[in-house]
This record gives structure tokens, C-alpha cells and sequence, in this order.
């Protein structure tokens, strides 16, 4: 597609809400030009064009990186900013104390004077997009006016975008989410473009009655890219809850056994815990004849069947990776799936035209240039302590490229879960894994789990937040509520997924670690599966299920009983301090508490 025809082209609908709704959004926010997205490969490529002229992307090196991009954004644009995110509902009460809320009257206002103007000298992409495979009972829609091209072209990575979207519009059955973007950057007649316009205030905020999401200031990530966390954690959040199903921060992923027998698990794990790299796993040595799907990494949607079976389908259609520490060692299936048509933000350039980050090979380049695009060596590194990617620097990469890609990850009914599993970084207390005695104590579990804090995070290292479900920054209302809608779910199941707890990084009491982690997780994976299916006992301890050492597939690994006894110990003086520690988010949430968490609780203190 070329420039003229896309702007000539005009509107790509034929719903006469979303023409008025655009023309009105072009009233306030003033664009130089519309430009309707129709999400062919032409109008990438032409777009892609664009922003190497701009400076806002770089080629990098096609004979090693085909289709490959490179950005780098403002220093001061570089992450999520949930300070800066509002759940705008009509009471504060529905939003709860775990959100930041503002009154949606004077938000609304404040919201007008923002985007007024904002898009001067700016085109306005007109970017329908589906969350899920489009026309897929699951799927949701929505419709994202954005002054950033390096948006849309992330958008097509993500998300099913353009006619095939519109046309589903067209047949206006299904609810349309308004989705408003604005770097918040307008340029003046004559004004010279910066590579990445954004604005020091910023605001990321939904209104969940009328399911919008309005975001201004920010250009990347999950700040801008609304389909993801925006939609399809916040807003969907609240759209699960009123139609009885689930939006959950979890990868899924299959399990396949020699035999063919396939074994579908939703995991939830808060950032910096390894959730691509579970989701992408090789099964170690000794697992001859095992293999590990892709289905999603990030963002699972879930909801009963006919036959009470809880089915999940990815809503996304990339991945959008955090590249520091990503590996041909640690996760050599995410490295190919983003060998080509990707698009690296916030890592380092090298010299040839390639990228690199920290982590990604063991000897860094001799030269590179930073995300920031200064000089930068590895003794530069060590004497500034400046490392060459940005700790957040991310790919965007098409999830068909993935080389374990599961065969159904674009089916419209979904894949069945049978099992759910949480967990966070823990150095102490909880085991490598336990099975939760039913639902509700399984409900107990994710709502409780925690992640010690990392030194790449700012505050105290070594602190536990409480991070329920790995939802604390996405869910879209009370956290209670949230709960309660947990526990409802188990009535229109005919058969529950069982839920369990991993830990990968427990340590002795020396700091090292007990457990060797990536793919040996399989082990766990495994006892997880055969749980599930009834083939492995389960040793009764206060908190759970554990699995006897005699159950656990040990070919390959040399890991002897003792070791194994030290690294599922449940401490009964630690678990008397951990269950003390669930009051803080307890008492912070306890008018809208379900009794059965107060009730999992007792038991739990009893049982210990
Ligand atoms: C993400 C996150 O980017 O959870 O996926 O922060
Ligand atoms: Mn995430």
C-alpha cells in the first residue's frame, strides 16, 4: 500500500459508530492526516520505510538478521509506569486499594485538555485489532487510534490487525473497545521530528464500565501497544468477570509424552521468573521422546466449554520478549524465533549491524552501542557499571516463528487445561513444588504467592512482594472481587484443573541455589502431569501434596534424596512466619475478602 492510497482510501468500514467515533477523536486531537491500517505486508514494509527515513528504526544487517529493526527510546520512556496507571471506575471501591483510581468525571476532564491538539502534525493510524483469532467465539475487539507508527508496526507483531478486523466490525456482533494513543507530542509547522517522540506526563488509564482505555505520553510497551496488558489483562479483566470466564497473566504450554498424550498447563508467575522460557522449555537429557508446546508466554484467556472443561487460548499473536539473559543456553527457542522479522528495542547495535545484550553470548562484543547509542566496551561497562541493553530492552517477534509452536496455539475453541501452576522467586519457605488440596486452596495459593524483589527492581533486594496471581498490576478492579471470582468459577466446571505452587530458586543456607532450574523444570513438569492424569502419589504435608523422590523422573540428573529431601522441606517455624505475612494483603483487602480465603487460612494455621 502506498502513502496516497492509504490516505485517500478513507474509512475501511462501513459501521457508522466507529466513522463518527474516528472523526470525532480527529476533532479533538487535530492529525495532518488519517490513515485507515489495513495490516498488509506492503503497509509494514512501506511503514518500516518510513521510520528508517525518520531515524526512528535502523536496518540491521539483512544477511543475519532478515527483516530485522532496531529502535531505541527516549531514556526516559523505557518501561511500564503503573504509578501512572488508573483504573477510572464509577466508585473507588470497585477499583480497590491495590489500583490507583481517579474519578472518571474528572479524569475524563483532564483526559480532554491532554489529547486536544496533541496529534498536531502527526498522522492518526486508525488500527482495528482482535485479540485472538479473528472471529473466534473467545476473541475480543478493538480499535486503537495512535500517532505512532512504531506502534502499529509493533501491533501487527502482536495482535491480528486491518480488514480482516474491520470486516468483523462490519458484521457489528461483537462489542468494539475504544482504544486511544497519543505519544503527547505535537509538532508546530516547521518543527523537526525527535526519533522517539514521547511527553514526561503520562497517563494510562481505563474506564472498565464503558470498557476504554486512553493512554498518553508513552511509546512503548505495554504502555502503548493497548492490545496487551491495557486490554487484554485490565479491561478483559472486568469483561471475564461479568461473563463468568478468565483473563489471566499465564503462559501456556503442552506437554507431549512419548505415548502422544498431550497435557495442557496455564502457569502464572510474576516478571523476572523465567515465564518464556518455561513456555518455550527443551526438555533435558533422560526426557527422550518428551516435548514441550508453545501455546502463549504471557496473556492466557480461559473459559469453560459446553462439557464444564476450561479451555485457554493465547489472545496475542507474538511475543513481546525481555531480551537480557535470553540465550541460545537459557531458551534456544526464543532465539530462533526471533532471528528474523523482529524488532529489538532498547538492546545494544553492534558494529556489523546485529544486536546483543547482556546475557546473550558469554564474551560481549569488543565494541558496541548502547540502547542509549553512546560507545560502550566491556570496559567502559565495568567502569561505569552501565550495562550495553537496557535491563527492560525487548523483541517483538511473530509467535509462528517459534520452533515449538503448539499445532492448536490458533485454535478458536482453545486448548484444555488441566493444570494450573504458580509460583515466584523464593529463597526460603517454599519448596521446589506442592499440589494444592482442592480448588479453593488452590485459589489460596496464587492468591498468597510472592516474589523476592530483584536487585534490577528498585527498593529493598531480597523483599517479598505479595503479587496475587501475578495480576497485581493488571487486574482491572477490586482484588477481592478478583478473588471471589476465582472461587465462583470452580460452579461451572464439570471437572476443576488442579493448581500447584513451584519455586525454582530456593537456596541453602550458604545462598546457593538448590535446584539447577531451566530445563530441568521438566522433572516438575512431569510429576505435574502425572498428578493430573493420577499416576504419581502425592505425600500429605501441611500445606499441600508433595511428590516422593521415587516419583520424580530422575534419568539424566544426578540428584540424590538427601538433596531433594532439603529442597522440598516444608518448615513448619518458616510457614507460621509466611501465613503471619498473608495478613498484610489480607488486611489490605478484607471488606471484599471471600470466607474462603479467611476460612484456607485457619486451616492452614491449624495444619501447621
Ligand atoms: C510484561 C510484564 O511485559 O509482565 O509481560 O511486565
Ligand atoms: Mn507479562
Amino acid at each position: 500500500m502506498k502513502q496516497d492510497v492509504a490516505v485517500a482510501a478513507g474509512p475501511m468500514t462501513k459501521n457508522k459508530h466507529l466513522i463518527r467515533w474516528v472523526e470525532k477523536m480527529a476533532e479533538l486531537t487535530q492529525p495532518a492526516a488519517i490513515h485507515w491500517v489495513d495490516g498488509s505486508r506492503e503497509e509494514y514494509d512501506w511503514l518500516c520505510e518510513q521510520m528508517v527515513a525518520s531515524g526512528t528504526l535502523i536496518r540491521l544487517n539483512q544477511r543475519k538478521w532478515p527483516g530485522c529493526f532496531y529502535a531505541r527510546s527516549d531514556p526516559k520512556d523505557v518501561a511500564r509506569v503503573e504509578e501512572r496507571t488508573f483504573i477510572c471506575s464509577l466508585s473507588k471501591d470497585a477499583a480497590g486499594p491495590t489500583n490507583n483510581w481517579i474519578d472518571p468525571f474528572v479524569m475524563r476532564r483532564k483526559l480532554k485538555e491532554l489529547f486536544r491538539g496533541c496529534m498536531r502534525g502527526r498522522t492518526m493510524y486508525v488500527l482495528a485489532f482482535s485479540m485472538g483469532p479473528v472471529g473466534a467465539p473467545m476473541s475480543q475487539i478493538g480499535v486503537q487510534l495512535t500517532d505512532s507508527p512504531y506502534v502499529v508496526v509493533n501491533m501487527r507483531i502482536m495482535a491480528r490487525i486491518g480488514l480482516p478486523v474491520l470486516a468483523e466490525i462490519d458484521k457489528d456482533v461483537k462489542r468494539v473497545v475504544p482504544c486511544m494513543h497519543s505519544v503527547g507530542m505535537p509538532l508546530a509547522p516547521g518543527q523537526r521530528d525527535v526519533t522517539w517522540p514521547c511527553n514526561d506526563e503520562k497517563y494510562i488509564v481505563h474506564f472498565p464500565e464503558t470498557r476504554e482505555i486512553w493512554s498518553y505520553g508513552s511509546g512503548y510497551g505495554g504502555n502503548a501497544l493497548l492490545g496487551k496488558k491495557c486490554f487484554a489483562l485490565r479491561i478483559a479483566s472486568n469483561i471475564a468477570r461479568d461473563e463468568g470466564w478468565m483473563a489471566e497473566h499465564m503462559l501456556i504450554l503442552g506437554v507431549e509424552s512419548p505415548q502422544g498424550e498431550k497435557t495442557y498447563i496455564a502457569a502464572a508467575f510474576p516478571s523476572a521468573c523465567g515465564k518464556t522460557n518455561l513456555a518455550m522449555m527443551i526438555p533435558p537429557a533422560g526426557f527422550d521422546g518428551w516435548k514441550v508446546w508453545t501455546v502463549g508466554d504471557d496473556i492466557a484467556w480461559i473459559k469453560p466449554d459446553e462439557n464444564g472443561r476450561l479451555r485457554a487460548i493465547n489472545p496475542e499473536m507474538g511475543f513481546f520478549g525481555v531480551a537480557p539473559g535470553t540465550s541460545a543456553k537459557t531458551n534456544p527457542n526464543a532465539m530462533a524465533t526471533l532471528r528474523s522479522n523482529t524488532i529489538f528495542t532498547n538492546v545494544a547495535l553492534t558494529p556489523d549491524g546485529g544486536v546483543w545484550w547482556e546475557g546473550m553470548t558469554d564474551e560481549p562484543p569488543a565494541e558496541c552501542l548502547d540502547w542509549r547509542g553512546e560507545r560502550w566496551t566491556p570496559e567502559i561497562g565495568k567502569k561505569t557499571g552501565k550495562p550495553a541493553a537496557h535491563p527492560n530492552g525487548r523483541f517483538t517477534a511473530p509467535a509462528r516463528q517459534c520452533p515449538v509452536i503448539d499445532a492448536a496455539w490458533e485454535d478458536p475453541a482453545g486448548v484444555p487445561i488441566s493444570a494450573f501452576v504458580f509460583g515466584g522467586r523464593r529463597s526460603d519457605t517454599m519448596p521446589l513444588v506442592y499440589q494444592a488440596f482442592n480448588w479453593s486452596s488452590g485459589v489460596y495459593v496464587g492468591a498468597t504467592m510472592g516474589s523476592e524483589t530483584t536487585a534490577a527492581a528498585a527498593g529493598a533486594v531480597g523483599k517479598i512482594r505479595r503479587d496475587p496471581m501475578a495480576m497485581l498490576p493488571f487486574c482491572g478492579y477490586h482484588m477481592g472481587d478478583y478473588f471471589r471470582h476465582w472461587i465462583k468459577m470452580q460452579r461451572s466446571l464439570s471437572a476443576t484443573p488442579r493448581i500447584f505452587h513451584v519455586n525454582w530458586f530456593r537456596k541453602d543456607e550458604n545462598g546457593k541455589f538448590l535446584w539447577p532450574g531451566f530445563s530441568q523444570n521438566m522433572r516438575v513438569l512431569k510429576w505435574v502431569v502425572d498428578r493430573v492424569h493420577g499416576r504419581a502419589q502425592g505425600k500429605e504435608t501441611p500445606i499441600g501434596w508433595t511428590p516422593y523422590y521415587e516419583d520424580v523422573e530422575w534419568a539424566g540428573l544426578d540428584f540424590p534424596e538427601a538433596a531433594f529431601d532439603q529442597l522440598q522441606v516444608v518448615d513448619r517455624a518458616a510457614w507460621r512466619h509466611e501465613v503471619m505475612a498473608h495478613e498484610e494483603l489480607f488486611i489490605n483487602l478484607h471488606d471484599h475478602l471471600p470466607p474462603e480465603m479467611v476460612y484456607e487460612r485457619e486451616l492452614l494455621i491449624c495444619r501447621l
